[in-house]
């Protein structure tokens, strides 16, 4: 586990612990991977793309074991079209379509699986729906980051994979929305993004917090810190309508639910939540990882 999310997210230890895992901070000494970073920098607080480095090595040095990455890679995407299928149907028994369709990205997963199946009807049939991924102003890899090969993962294990990245060295500051903090997004996504059928926004993390909890008083849900993203994008694109005057449809992911996170919760509301930009010098030392290998 990411020992950013080790530390902020006890309960979402107890809960694996609960079913028989064994718990360890990411990165470790168990790996090569885990141990270069941590002889390099002792109190590294780890990353996904560390994380996946270490999982990759104990499942190739371990028999039996195999190793399943959960985001990011076309079949993934594929398989989690279920939700904009199903989205689609239900949009349908209430008479509407979306005008926008707005996700929260990591990898990618829920996004694509929310915007593909409609995706497909601006491609065939020329609809016009908009489509538009939120990701955190600290790991910027749609809106700042640079089409390029570069690893999924920070040692450099995966194939090299073609997508918008700010660099498989990045080191994300250590936001609440850890399933948002990966240096790269999923190829097929990528290259839509760069043809132009989908766009990025960037929010920081006291402004997506604020839109969850606008959310919860609303809805009686309390949406998971990377779900705050989508839900900051529609209440942009809600706003925007208010003022222009126009009716859209706007269909968002509500990707998971907050109960473990409730630890950020109380950073927010104890104005303890701080917030973190990236500057273009760091951005660009970190990318310089990818554009090695572009060489
Ligand atoms: C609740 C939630 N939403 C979204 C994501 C982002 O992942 P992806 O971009 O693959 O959907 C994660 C990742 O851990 C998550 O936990």
């Amino acid at each position: 586990m990411v020992k950013a999310s080790y530390n902020q997210k006890p309960y979402r230890r107890s809960i694996m612990q609960t079913f028989g895992a064994a718990i360890t901070p990411s990165p470790s000494m168990s790996t090569r991977a885990g141990k270069d970073i941590l002889t390099v920098n002792p109190n590294d607080q780890g990353s996904l793309g560390c994380a996946i480095s270490e999982a990759i090595e104990l499942a190739v040095s371990t028999p039996n074991c195999k190793y399943t990455l959960g985001s990011v890679l076309n079949h993934v995407c594929l398989h989690q079209t279920i939700i904009g299928l199903e989205a689609e149907k239900q949009m349908a028994l209430a008479g509407e379509y979306p005008d926008i369709v707005i996700a929260c990205f990591g990898g990618g997963s829920n996004f694509s699986g929310i915007a593909y199946p409609f995706m497909r009807h601006n491609i065939q049939e020329g609809k016009k729906t908009r489509f538009i991924a939120a990701e955190p102003a600290s790991c910027p890899k749609l809106t700042r980051g640079k089409f390029e090969y570069d690893f999924g993962d920070e040692a450099g294990l995966t194939p090299l994979l073609p997508m918008y990245t700010i660099g498989h060295t990045f080191k994300p500051a250590t936001i609440h929305a850890g399933g948002l903090r990966y240096h790269g997004a999923g190829v097929i996504m990528s290259q839509l993004m760069k043809d132009g059928f989908m766009e990025a926004v960037d929010f920081d993390q006291t402004e997506t917090f604020k839109a969850g909890v606008l959310f919860a008083r609303s809805e009686g849900i309390i949406p998971a810190p990377e779900s705050c993203h989508a839900i900051a994008a529609t209440i942009q694109e809600a706003l925007k309508c208010k003022e222009t005057g126009e009716a859209k449809t706007i269909l968002f992911n509500l990707s998971g639910h907050g109960f473990v996170d409730m630890a950020a919760y109380d950073q927010y509301f104890s104005g303890e939540m701080t917030n973190y930009r990236p500057t273009d010098e760091e951005l660009a030392k970190y990318i310089a990882s990818a554009d090695a290998l572009n060489k």
